[in-house]
Protein backbone atom coordinates (compact mmCIF):
# COMPACT_ATOMS: atom_id res chain seq x y z
CA UNK A 1 0.00 0.00 0.00
CA UNK A 2 1.14 3.32 -0.93
CA UNK A 3 1.68 5.94 2.16
CA UNK A 4 3.41 8.31 0.61
CA UNK A 5 2.85 11.38 -1.20
CA UNK A 6 3.84 11.46 -4.84
CA UNK A 7 5.94 14.73 -5.99
CA UNK A 8 7.74 14.62 -9.15
CA UNK A 9 9.43 10.96 -9.65
CA UNK A 10 9.59 11.54 -5.53
CA UNK A 11 7.83 9.52 -2.92
CA UNK A 12 7.69 11.33 0.08
CA UNK A 13 6.67 11.83 3.99
CA UNK A 14 6.27 15.82 3.83
CA UNK A 15 7.36 17.21 6.95
CA UNK A 16 5.86 14.29 9.67
CA UNK A 17 1.88 15.10 9.38
CA UNK A 18 -0.22 11.66 8.87
CA UNK A 19 -3.93 11.35 7.63
CA UNK A 20 -5.48 8.43 9.44
CA UNK A 21 -7.50 6.92 7.01
CA UNK A 22 -10.48 5.22 8.29
CA UNK A 23 -12.48 1.92 7.47
CA UNK A 24 -16.15 3.20 7.54
CA UNK A 25 -17.35 -0.23 8.16
CA UNK A 26 -15.48 -0.72 11.26
CA UNK A 27 -13.90 2.85 12.48
CA UNK A 28 -11.03 0.79 12.64
CA UNK A 29 -7.62 2.61 11.18
CA UNK A 30 -6.65 1.17 7.74
CA UNK A 31 -3.71 2.87 7.42
CA UNK A 32 -1.89 6.34 7.61
CA UNK A 33 -0.76 8.76 5.01
CA UNK A 34 1.29 11.51 4.65
CA UNK A 35 -0.15 15.00 4.53
CA UNK A 36 1.31 18.00 2.37
CA UNK A 37 0.86 21.63 2.70
CA UNK A 38 1.38 24.75 1.14
CA UNK A 39 4.93 23.85 0.87
CA UNK A 40 4.48 19.93 -0.91
CA UNK A 41 1.60 21.83 -2.68
CA UNK A 42 4.02 24.60 -4.77
CA UNK A 43 6.86 21.21 -4.91
CA UNK A 44 4.33 19.37 -6.92
CA UNK A 45 3.04 22.36 -9.03
CA UNK A 46 6.96 23.01 -9.36
CA UNK A 47 7.42 19.14 -10.52
CA UNK A 48 4.16 19.33 -12.78
CA UNK A 49 5.25 22.73 -14.82
CA UNK A 50 9.17 20.92 -15.12
CA UNK A 51 7.21 17.96 -16.96
CA UNK A 52 4.55 19.32 -19.03
CA UNK A 53 6.26 21.14 -21.69
CA UNK A 54 8.20 18.02 -22.84
CA UNK A 55 4.84 15.84 -22.70
CA UNK A 56 2.87 18.65 -24.56
CA UNK A 57 5.87 18.11 -27.72
CA UNK A 58 5.03 14.31 -27.96
CA UNK A 59 3.14 13.47 -30.94
CA UNK A 60 -0.64 12.71 -29.89
CA UNK A 61 -0.43 9.22 -30.84
CA UNK A 62 2.38 8.65 -28.13
CA UNK A 63 0.09 10.06 -25.36
CA UNK A 64 -2.78 8.20 -26.60
CA UNK A 65 -0.80 5.03 -26.64
CA UNK A 66 0.31 5.84 -23.34
CA UNK A 67 -3.16 6.35 -22.17
CA UNK A 68 -4.03 3.05 -23.46
CA UNK A 69 -1.30 1.49 -21.81
CA UNK A 70 -3.10 2.94 -18.25
CA UNK A 71 -6.34 1.72 -19.31
CA UNK A 72 -4.81 -1.83 -19.69
CA UNK A 73 -2.89 -1.67 -16.44
CA UNK A 74 -5.63 -0.21 -14.54
CA UNK A 75 -7.92 -3.36 -15.56
CA UNK A 76 -5.28 -6.22 -14.62
CA UNK A 77 -5.34 -4.80 -11.32
CA UNK A 78 -9.20 -4.30 -10.68
CA UNK A 79 -8.94 -6.99 -7.81
CA UNK A 80 -6.30 -4.72 -5.88
CA UNK A 81 -7.65 -1.14 -6.41
CA UNK A 82 -10.89 -2.64 -5.48
CA UNK A 83 -9.71 -4.42 -2.70
CA UNK A 84 -8.45 -0.85 -1.43
CA UNK A 85 -11.76 0.70 -2.32
CA UNK A 86 -13.69 -1.27 -0.31
CA UNK A 87 -11.10 -0.92 2.36
CA UNK A 88 -11.12 2.82 2.84
CA UNK A 89 -14.38 3.88 1.22
CA UNK A 90 -16.93 0.96 2.23
CA UNK A 91 -18.66 -0.13 -0.84
CA UNK A 92 -19.52 -3.53 -1.58
CA UNK A 93 -17.04 -5.55 -3.58
CA UNK A 94 -18.94 -5.78 -6.67
CA UNK A 95 -19.02 -1.70 -6.97
CA UNK A 96 -15.72 -1.49 -6.22
CA UNK A 97 -14.32 -3.56 -9.42
CA UNK A 98 -17.27 -1.78 -11.54
CA UNK A 99 -15.98 1.05 -10.14
CA UNK A 100 -12.98 0.35 -11.78
CA UNK A 101 -13.62 -0.83 -14.82
CA UNK A 102 -15.60 2.64 -15.23
CA UNK A 103 -12.29 4.40 -13.81
CA UNK A 104 -10.06 2.69 -16.51
CA UNK A 105 -12.42 3.02 -19.54
CA UNK A 106 -11.73 6.80 -19.31
CA UNK A 107 -8.31 5.95 -20.39
CA UNK A 108 -9.29 3.76 -23.14
CA UNK A 109 -11.53 6.72 -24.20
CA UNK A 110 -9.44 9.24 -24.00
CA UNK A 111 -6.44 7.64 -25.52
CA UNK A 112 -8.99 7.22 -28.81
CA UNK A 113 -9.88 11.21 -28.23
CA UNK A 114 -6.17 12.20 -27.94
CA UNK A 115 -5.53 11.63 -31.23
CA UNK A 116 -8.73 13.44 -32.58
CA UNK A 117 -8.39 16.72 -31.18
CA UNK A 118 -9.49 19.04 -33.86
CA UNK A 119 -9.20 22.52 -34.59
CA UNK A 120 -9.93 24.28 -37.80
CA UNK A 121 -9.39 26.29 -41.11
CA UNK A 122 -11.67 28.66 -43.02
CA UNK A 123 -11.50 31.98 -45.03
CA UNK A 124 -12.07 34.91 -43.37
CA UNK A 125 -14.97 36.70 -44.56
CA UNK A 126 -13.19 39.61 -45.91
CA UNK A 127 -11.32 37.41 -47.94
CA UNK A 128 -7.91 38.67 -47.06
CA UNK A 129 -6.82 35.87 -44.76
CA UNK A 130 -7.76 32.71 -43.67
CA UNK A 131 -9.33 31.93 -39.70
CA UNK A 132 -6.40 28.56 -38.36
CA UNK A 133 -8.09 27.34 -35.16
CA UNK A 134 -6.01 24.90 -33.05
CA UNK A 135 -6.24 23.93 -29.22
CA UNK A 136 -2.61 24.06 -27.35
CA UNK A 137 -2.92 21.92 -23.74
CA UNK A 138 -4.10 24.41 -21.12
CA UNK A 139 -1.22 23.88 -19.07
CA UNK A 140 -0.52 22.59 -15.14
CA UNK A 141 -4.16 21.76 -13.79
CA UNK A 142 -4.86 21.79 -10.22
CA UNK A 143 -7.79 18.50 -9.45
CA UNK A 144 -9.89 18.53 -6.42
CA UNK A 145 -11.49 15.21 -6.06
CA UNK A 146 -14.19 13.69 -3.89
CA UNK A 147 -14.47 10.25 -2.06
CA UNK A 148 -17.70 8.81 -3.35
CA UNK A 149 -15.62 7.43 -6.31
CA UNK A 150 -12.06 7.39 -5.35
CA UNK A 151 -10.60 5.83 -8.72
CA UNK A 152 -13.38 7.13 -11.10
CA UNK A 153 -13.10 10.84 -10.62
CA UNK A 154 -9.60 11.28 -10.62
CA UNK A 155 -9.45 9.26 -13.94
CA UNK A 156 -12.41 11.30 -15.79
CA UNK A 157 -10.49 14.23 -15.25
CA UNK A 158 -6.73 12.95 -15.23
CA UNK A 159 -7.27 11.10 -18.89
CA UNK A 160 -8.09 13.50 -20.98
CA UNK A 161 -5.66 15.83 -18.96
CA UNK A 162 -3.00 14.06 -20.09
CA UNK A 163 -4.32 12.89 -23.58
CA UNK A 164 -4.63 16.86 -24.14
CA UNK A 165 -0.91 17.29 -22.93
CA UNK A 166 -1.29 18.73 -19.73
CA UNK A 167 0.49 17.74 -16.34
CA UNK A 168 -1.38 17.71 -13.01
CA UNK A 169 -1.34 18.08 -9.42
CA UNK A 170 -3.73 16.20 -7.43
CA UNK A 171 -5.40 17.06 -4.22
CA UNK A 172 -7.30 13.21 -3.81
CA UNK A 173 -9.71 13.65 -0.23
CA UNK A 174 -8.16 13.27 3.04
CA UNK A 175 -10.91 9.96 3.18
CA UNK A 176 -9.83 7.93 0.07
CA UNK A 177 -6.26 8.82 -0.57
CA UNK A 178 -4.75 5.07 -0.89
CA UNK A 179 -6.50 4.52 -4.52
CA UNK A 180 -5.52 7.52 -5.68
CA UNK A 181 -1.95 6.56 -4.07
CA UNK A 182 -1.51 3.40 -5.65
CA UNK A 183 -3.02 4.64 -8.99
CA UNK A 184 -0.39 6.90 -9.56
CA UNK A 185 2.10 4.54 -8.83
CA UNK A 186 0.09 2.53 -11.69
CA UNK A 187 0.28 5.03 -14.24
CA UNK A 188 3.97 5.21 -13.69
CA UNK A 189 4.18 1.83 -14.82
CA UNK A 190 2.29 2.48 -17.78
CA UNK A 191 4.69 4.61 -19.39
CA UNK A 192 3.24 8.05 -17.85
CA UNK A 193 6.12 10.06 -17.42
CA UNK A 194 7.80 11.36 -14.10
CA UNK A 195 6.30 14.90 -12.56
CA UNK A 196 3.09 14.51 -15.03
CA UNK A 197 1.23 13.11 -12.10
CA UNK A 198 1.48 14.66 -8.70
CA UNK A 199 -0.56 13.48 -5.71
CA UNK A 200 -0.39 15.42 -2.85
CA UNK A 201 -3.20 14.43 0.09
CA UNK A 202 -3.68 17.22 2.92
CA UNK A 203 -5.23 17.99 6.15
CA UNK A 204 -5.46 21.37 5.47
CA UNK A 205 -6.97 21.92 1.77
CA UNK A 206 -7.71 25.43 2.32
CA UNK A 207 -3.86 26.56 2.61
CA UNK A 208 -3.02 24.01 0.27
CA UNK A 209 -5.55 25.07 -2.28
CA UNK A 210 -3.93 28.68 -2.08
CA UNK A 211 -0.79 27.97 -2.66
CA UNK A 212 -1.46 25.56 -5.80
CA UNK A 213 -3.63 28.58 -7.47
CA UNK A 214 -1.27 31.29 -6.81
CA UNK A 215 1.41 28.94 -8.56
CA UNK A 216 2.41 31.19 -11.38
CA UNK A 217 2.39 27.73 -14.03
CA UNK A 218 -1.41 26.64 -13.05
CA UNK A 219 -4.25 27.83 -15.36
CA UNK A 220 -6.73 25.13 -14.59
CA UNK A 221 -9.27 23.32 -11.31
CA UNK A 222 -10.82 20.92 -12.25
CA UNK A 223 -13.43 19.78 -9.43
CA UNK A 224 -15.92 17.74 -7.91
CA UNK A 225 -17.46 17.92 -4.68
CA UNK A 226 -20.15 19.79 -3.39
CA UNK A 227 -21.64 22.96 -4.97
CA UNK A 228 -20.77 25.06 -1.12
CA UNK A 229 -17.17 23.74 -1.43
CA UNK A 230 -17.16 24.53 -5.32
CA UNK A 231 -18.16 28.41 -5.13
CA UNK A 232 -15.58 28.76 -2.15
CA UNK A 233 -12.90 27.19 -5.07
CA UNK A 234 -14.42 29.52 -8.13
CA UNK A 235 -13.95 32.37 -6.12
CA UNK A 236 -10.57 32.12 -5.17
CA UNK A 237 -9.88 30.98 -9.03
CA UNK A 238 -11.22 34.15 -10.10
CA UNK A 239 -7.52 35.93 -8.27
CA UNK A 240 -5.47 34.28 -11.16
CA UNK A 241 -8.84 33.92 -13.78
CA UNK A 242 -7.67 30.45 -13.67
CA UNK A 243 -10.18 28.12 -15.90
CA UNK A 244 -12.51 25.63 -13.99
CA UNK A 245 -14.25 22.90 -15.05
CA UNK A 246 -17.21 22.14 -11.76
CA UNK A 247 -19.13 18.82 -11.27
CA UNK A 248 -20.76 19.59 -7.98
CA UNK A 249 -24.00 18.84 -6.22
CA UNK A 250 -27.19 16.98 -7.53
CA UNK A 251 -31.08 16.98 -6.56
CA UNK A 252 -32.20 14.44 -8.87
CA UNK A 253 -35.94 14.40 -9.86
CA UNK A 254 -36.95 10.81 -10.92
CA UNK A 255 -40.58 10.64 -12.24
CA UNK A 256 -42.36 8.11 -12.50
CA UNK A 257 -46.06 8.00 -14.92
CA UNK A 258 -48.68 5.89 -14.40
CA UNK A 259 -48.44 4.85 -17.87
CA UNK A 260 -44.95 3.37 -16.97
CA UNK A 261 -43.81 -0.25 -16.86
CA UNK A 262 -43.75 -0.43 -13.10
CA UNK A 263 -41.37 -3.41 -12.78
CA UNK A 264 -38.49 -1.42 -14.88
CA UNK A 265 -39.48 1.91 -13.01
CA UNK A 266 -38.58 0.30 -9.71
CA UNK A 267 -35.14 -1.44 -11.00
CA UNK A 268 -34.61 1.81 -12.70
CA UNK A 269 -35.15 3.44 -9.16
CA UNK A 270 -33.18 0.58 -7.20
CA UNK A 271 -30.10 2.12 -9.50
CA UNK A 272 -30.71 5.30 -9.45
CA UNK A 273 -31.04 5.60 -5.60
CA UNK A 274 -28.28 3.03 -5.07
CA UNK A 275 -25.57 2.27 -7.07
CA UNK A 276 -22.47 2.95 -4.94
CA UNK A 277 -23.93 2.78 -1.53
CA UNK A 278 -26.22 5.82 -2.71
CA UNK A 279 -23.75 8.51 -2.85
CA UNK A 280 -23.72 9.43 -5.53
CA UNK A 281 -23.92 12.72 -7.00
CA UNK A 282 -26.34 11.52 -9.93
CA UNK A 283 -28.69 9.65 -7.13
CA UNK A 284 -32.81 9.84 -7.88
CA UNK A 285 -32.95 12.43 -4.75
CA UNK A 286 -36.70 12.94 -5.15
CA UNK A 287 -39.39 10.02 -6.60
CA UNK A 288 -42.03 12.51 -8.12
CA UNK A 289 -44.57 9.46 -8.55
CA UNK A 290 -48.13 10.39 -10.46
CA UNK A 291 -50.64 9.66 -7.87
CA UNK A 292 -52.78 6.61 -9.64
CA UNK A 293 -49.65 4.45 -9.18
CA UNK A 294 -48.16 6.48 -6.11
CA UNK A 295 -49.25 4.11 -3.52
CA UNK A 296 -48.11 0.91 -5.58
CA UNK A 297 -44.87 2.27 -6.62
CA UNK A 298 -44.26 3.05 -2.74
CA UNK A 299 -44.66 -1.18 -2.05
CA UNK A 300 -42.87 -1.97 -4.67
CA UNK A 301 -39.90 0.20 -4.03
CA UNK A 302 -39.97 -0.81 -0.74
CA UNK A 303 -40.11 -4.30 -1.11
CA UNK A 304 -36.99 -3.84 -3.49
CA UNK A 305 -34.90 -1.64 -0.20
CA UNK A 306 -36.11 -4.77 1.60
CA UNK A 307 -33.72 -7.23 -0.41
CA UNK A 308 -30.55 -5.05 -0.09
CA UNK A 309 -28.40 -6.14 2.23
CA UNK A 310 -26.01 -3.64 4.12
CA UNK A 311 -22.89 -4.95 5.41
CA UNK A 312 -19.19 -4.94 5.18
CA UNK A 313 -18.31 -4.04 1.43
CA UNK A 314 -16.23 -7.74 1.50
CA UNK A 315 -19.19 -9.56 3.01
CA UNK A 316 -20.61 -11.66 0.50
CA UNK A 317 -23.90 -10.53 -1.10
CA UNK A 318 -23.92 -7.66 0.63
CA UNK A 319 -24.97 -4.77 -1.47
CA UNK A 320 -24.81 -1.36 0.26
CA UNK A 321 -22.15 -0.91 2.61
CA UNK A 322 -21.63 2.13 5.01
CA UNK A 323 -21.69 5.84 4.63
CA UNK A 324 -18.62 7.28 4.45
CA UNK A 325 -18.38 9.01 8.30
CA UNK A 326 -20.58 10.13 11.26
CA UNK A 327 -21.39 13.29 9.76
CA UNK A 328 -22.88 11.89 7.28
CA UNK A 329 -24.59 9.23 9.11
CA UNK A 330 -26.18 12.19 11.23
CA UNK A 331 -27.42 14.34 8.35
CA UNK A 332 -29.24 11.46 7.06
CA UNK A 333 -30.82 10.61 9.50
CA UNK A 334 -31.84 13.95 10.46
CA UNK A 335 -33.45 14.40 7.01
CA UNK A 336 -35.57 11.30 7.62
CA UNK A 337 -36.41 12.05 11.50
CA UNK A 338 -37.73 15.77 9.93
CA UNK A 339 -39.63 14.70 7.26
CA UNK A 340 -41.02 11.98 9.02
CA UNK A 341 -41.83 14.82 11.53
CA UNK A 342 -43.72 16.51 9.00
CA UNK A 343 -46.11 13.62 7.86
CA UNK A 344 -44.19 11.09 5.73
CA UNK A 345 -45.01 7.40 5.99
CA UNK A 346 -41.77 5.06 6.31
CA UNK A 347 -42.47 2.42 3.76
CA UNK A 348 -39.25 0.66 5.26
CA UNK A 349 -36.24 1.56 6.84
CA UNK A 350 -36.30 4.38 9.24
CA UNK A 351 -33.06 4.58 11.26
CA UNK A 352 -29.69 4.02 11.40
CA UNK A 353 -28.26 0.82 12.70
CA UNK A 354 -26.11 0.25 15.50
CA UNK A 355 -22.33 0.84 15.07
CA UNK A 356 -19.85 -0.30 14.61
CA UNK A 357 -19.39 1.66 11.23
CA UNK A 358 -21.50 3.86 9.73
CA UNK A 359 -24.57 2.39 8.42
CA UNK A 360 -28.36 3.47 7.57
CA UNK A 361 -31.19 0.98 7.08
CA UNK A 362 -32.29 1.42 2.89
CA UNK A 363 -35.80 3.28 3.21
CA UNK A 364 -38.48 4.49 1.72
CA UNK A 365 -40.71 7.45 2.88
CA UNK A 366 -44.61 7.96 1.32
CA UNK A 367 -46.28 11.20 0.74
CA UNK A 368 -43.47 13.50 1.56
CA UNK A 369 -44.74 17.07 0.54
CA UNK A 370 -42.97 18.63 -1.78
CA UNK A 371 -41.73 21.28 0.09
CA UNK A 372 -40.12 19.47 3.13
CA UNK A 373 -36.38 19.38 3.86
CA UNK A 374 -35.38 16.06 2.53
CA UNK A 375 -36.38 17.79 -0.81
CA UNK A 376 -34.16 20.51 -0.61
CA UNK A 377 -31.02 18.29 0.32
CA UNK A 378 -28.20 16.09 -1.60
CA UNK A 379 -29.58 13.38 0.49
CA UNK A 380 -26.19 11.06 -0.25
CA UNK A 381 -28.05 8.27 1.49
CA UNK A 382 -29.73 5.23 0.81
CA UNK A 383 -33.51 7.20 1.24
CA UNK A 384 -35.93 7.51 -0.95
CA UNK A 385 -38.85 9.82 -0.77
CA UNK A 386 -41.83 9.77 -2.68
CA UNK A 387 -44.07 12.48 -3.73
CA UNK A 388 -47.27 12.10 -5.29
CA UNK A 389 -48.01 14.58 -8.09
CA UNK A 390 -51.43 14.74 -10.38
CA UNK A 391 -50.58 17.62 -12.47
CA UNK A 392 -47.66 17.25 -15.34
CA UNK A 393 -47.06 21.15 -15.10
CA UNK A 394 -47.07 20.92 -11.58
CA UNK A 395 -44.72 17.93 -11.24
CA UNK A 396 -42.47 19.68 -13.41
CA UNK A 397 -42.01 22.92 -11.56
CA UNK A 398 -41.35 21.17 -8.26
CA UNK A 399 -38.66 19.16 -10.34
CA UNK A 400 -37.28 22.45 -11.27
CA UNK A 401 -37.52 23.96 -8.16
CA UNK A 402 -34.28 23.89 -6.96
CA UNK A 403 -30.76 25.36 -7.50
CA UNK A 404 -29.55 22.12 -8.53
CA UNK A 405 -29.76 20.92 -12.43
CA UNK A 406 -27.25 17.67 -12.52
CA UNK A 407 -29.59 14.74 -13.26
CA UNK A 408 -33.02 13.58 -13.87
CA UNK A 409 -34.65 10.45 -14.82
CA UNK A 410 -38.28 10.06 -16.21
CA UNK A 411 -40.26 7.08 -16.68
CA UNK A 412 -42.98 6.33 -19.10
CA UNK A 413 -44.34 4.02 -21.41
CA UNK A 414 -45.11 7.36 -23.65
CA UNK A 415 -41.61 8.08 -25.88
CA UNK A 416 -42.85 11.48 -27.41
CA UNK A 417 -44.15 12.56 -23.33
CA UNK A 418 -40.93 11.03 -22.03
CA UNK A 419 -38.63 13.20 -24.24
CA UNK A 420 -40.83 16.09 -24.02
CA UNK A 421 -40.55 16.18 -20.31
CA UNK A 422 -36.83 15.28 -20.32
CA UNK A 423 -36.59 18.84 -22.61
CA UNK A 424 -38.65 20.69 -19.77
CA UNK A 425 -36.37 19.20 -16.63
CA UNK A 426 -33.20 21.49 -15.85
CA UNK A 427 -30.74 18.88 -15.74
CA UNK A 428 -27.60 18.21 -17.51
CA UNK A 429 -28.70 14.69 -18.07
CA UNK A 430 -31.26 12.68 -18.06
CA UNK A 431 -32.00 8.82 -18.10
CA UNK A 432 -35.34 8.25 -19.85
CA UNK A 433 -36.24 4.67 -18.67
CA UNK A 434 -33.32 4.31 -17.23
CA UNK A 435 -31.47 4.71 -13.56
CA UNK A 436 -27.94 5.41 -15.11
CA UNK A 437 -26.53 8.08 -17.20
CA UNK A 438 -22.91 7.49 -16.25
CA UNK A 439 -20.65 6.83 -19.06
CA UNK A 440 -17.32 7.73 -20.48
CA UNK A 441 -18.60 8.26 -23.88
CA UNK A 442 -21.03 10.89 -22.49
CA UNK A 443 -21.20 14.69 -21.74
CA UNK A 444 -21.35 14.39 -17.74
CA UNK A 445 -22.05 17.85 -16.19
CA UNK A 446 -24.93 19.97 -14.99
CA UNK A 447 -26.82 22.88 -15.40
CA UNK A 448 -27.50 25.62 -12.71
CA UNK A 449 -25.31 25.27 -9.36
CA UNK A 450 -24.77 21.69 -10.44
CA UNK A 451 -21.52 22.88 -12.14
CA UNK A 452 -19.86 24.34 -14.95
CA UNK A 453 -17.95 22.68 -18.46
CA UNK A 454 -18.15 18.69 -18.97
CA UNK A 455 -16.49 15.68 -18.61
CA UNK A 456 -16.30 12.83 -20.65
CA UNK A 457 -17.34 12.37 -24.90
CA UNK A 458 -15.75 14.60 -26.98
CA UNK A 459 -16.06 17.56 -25.03
CA UNK A 460 -14.43 16.24 -21.93
CA UNK A 461 -10.68 17.02 -23.59
CA UNK A 462 -10.59 20.58 -25.19
CA UNK A 463 -11.78 21.13 -21.48
CA UNK A 464 -8.32 21.01 -20.98
CA UNK A 465 -7.06 22.48 -23.92
CA UNK A 466 -6.77 26.53 -25.01
CA UNK A 467 -8.07 27.92 -28.04
CA UNK A 468 -5.51 29.97 -30.60
CA UNK A 469 -6.32 31.46 -33.74
CA UNK A 470 -3.89 32.25 -36.03
CA UNK A 471 -4.72 34.71 -38.81
CA UNK A 472 -2.81 33.77 -41.93
CA UNK A 473 -2.36 36.02 -44.82
CA UNK A 474 -1.32 33.75 -47.82
C1 LIG B 1 -20.45 11.48 -8.73
O1 LIG B 1 -21.23 11.05 -7.91
O2 LIG B 1 -19.73 12.46 -8.45
C2 LIG B 1 -20.27 10.85 -10.09
C3 LIG B 1 -21.24 9.80 -10.37
C4 LIG B 1 -20.96 9.08 -11.66
O3 LIG B 1 -19.98 9.35 -12.37
O4 LIG B 1 -21.71 8.20 -11.97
Amino acid sequence: MRTQMLIGDRWLDGDGERISVLDPATGDEVASVAAGGPAEALAACDAAAAAQAGWAATAPRVRSEVLRSCWQLLVEHTDELATLIVREHGKPMADAKGEIAYAAEFFRWNAEEAVRIRGSLSVAPSGNNRIMVHHPPIGVVVMVTPWNFPAAMITRKLAPALGAGNAVVIKPPKETPLTALRIAELLGEAGVPPGLVNVVPTQSAGSWFDAAVDHQAVRMVSFTGSTDVGRILLRRAADRVLKTVMELGGNAPFVVFADADLDAAVEGAMVAKMRHSAETCTAANRFLVEKAVADEFTERLAAAMGEVRVGNGFSDGVTCGPLINSGALNTVDELVTQAVGAGASTAIGGSRIDGPGFFYQPTVLGNVSADSPITRAEIFGPVAPVIPFTDTDTMIAQANDTEMGLTGYVYTRDLARGLAVSERIQAGMIGLNRGSVSDPAAPFGGMKQSGLGREGASEGIYEFCETQYIAVDW
